[in-house]
């Protein structure tokens, strides 16, 4: 049997291109005892994967060159020689970016979304939305009248970053790119206030929308965001270090003059910085997060958006995109109806 898979062709410095990417045809073995047979449905592209395409010291191993781009998937079970899964089942897996894979059954998990689609398991419902909410738990922790401030905010993370400080009573300002996204922000998730961080007058625009300066900061994208909202820290500010997403295909932009300032005023006004990567918190939140965050998302208590793109073939341009802002909610791919 055949499966389709898009595998790393050359590791990018810079932005990544379509030429660092390259379709080939794997063969797979019929699944043996203990393993199953994967028909992959939605792939999630996610921005950590432009730091497996580097071999740059990290916190996760780089994918190999010719190898299948690593990647979260939903799928349907379609054989299994498992007693835990039967065919039809809906699950989850790493089954990188692929039409067919075979993983052992140990790897894969069914998926609960309590109702909403099944998409969302790689979304609001799934490692994204589970990174806003272990972040803010554990770092953020924002209280009534606080005002916290999220950028990507019509994104996955962001999204539910905002809604989760709004549930707390604290005051959610979202920074988006664009009038769509920042309509979207306001609008439909109905953050306090947005800020547009494509505006030439962005900084000021960010500053009137705290008056009372910013309790936390939910570091998604660095760079010029991380500039703006750096003096409008109060005292004791918390900042949970999730993403860095401007940088990302650039890491030494402009760290050169920074450390002594930052140094500074982290001691001057007490700031809390914590960097986090989700999986620290799987063991202790994940089923509390399912528990809580499900039923909500379930019943549109909490909203989120998808950006749905259709076929493998299209995964590289998609994901090319994403890493300067061209996806509008969850970035999917939808390998197979
Ligand atoms: N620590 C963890 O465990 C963990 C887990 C998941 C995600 N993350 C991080 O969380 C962040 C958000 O992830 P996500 O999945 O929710 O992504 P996302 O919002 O779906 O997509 C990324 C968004 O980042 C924004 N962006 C891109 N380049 C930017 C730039 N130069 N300046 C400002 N904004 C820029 C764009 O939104 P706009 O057009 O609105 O700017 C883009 O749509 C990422 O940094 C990601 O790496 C961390």
């Amino acid at each position: 049997m055949r499966s389709s898979a898009i595998v790393l062709a050359s590791r990018p410095t810079g932005a990544p291109g379509p030429e660092h990417f390259r379709t080939e045809a794997i063969e797979i073995n019929e699944p043996h005892e203990g393993e199953v047979l994967l028909r992959v449905l939605y792939l999630s592209l996610d921005p950590y994967m432009r730091g497996r395409m580097s071999d740059a010291k990290s916190y996760a191993k780089p994918v190999p060159v010719g190898g299948i781009m690593e990647g979260e998937t939903v799928c349907e079970v379609t054989q299994s020689g498992s007693p835990e899964f039967k065919p039809g089942d809906i699950v989850r897996a790493m089954t990188g970016w692929c039409t067919h894979a075979v993983m052992d059954a140990k790897r894969v998990r069914h998926v609960n979304t309590y109702g909403a689609p099944i998409s969302t398991a790689l979304g609001v419902l799934g490692m994204p939305g589970f990174t806003a909410y272990g972040g803010m738990k554990v770092i953020g922790q924002p209280r009534a009248s606080e005002t916290v401030v999220v950028a990507a905010a019509s994104g996955p993370v962001g999204s539910l970053v905002g809604q989760l400080a709004m549930r707390a009573g604290a005051r959610a300002v979202g920074i988006a790119g664009g009038k769509d996204k920042c309509d979207y922000v306001k609008d439909a998730l109905r953050f306090d206030a947005v800020v547009d961080h494509r505006s030439a007058d962005f900084v000021s625009e960010l500053s009137r929308a705290c008056p009372d300066g910013v309790d936390v900061y939910f570091e998604n994208v660095g760079g010029h965001v991380w500039d703006a909202v750096f003096p409008l820290l109060n005292q004791y500010a918390r900042v949970p270090v999730c993403g860095l997403i401007a940088q990302y295909n650039d890491p030494g932009k402009g760290e050169q003059d920074r450390l002594p300032a930052t140094m500074s005023a982290i001691l001057r006004r007490s700031l809390l910085l914590r960097g986090f990567i989700n999986t620290e918190f799987v063991e202790r939140y994940y089923e509390a997060f399912q528990q809580e965050i499900g039923p909500l998302v379930a019943s549109a208590q909490i909203k989120y958006r998808e950006d749905i793109v259709d076929g493998l073939e299209n995964a590289p341009d998609a994901f090319i995109g994403m890493l300067s802002g061209s996806n509008f909610g969850k970035l999917l791919v939808r390998i197979s109806h």
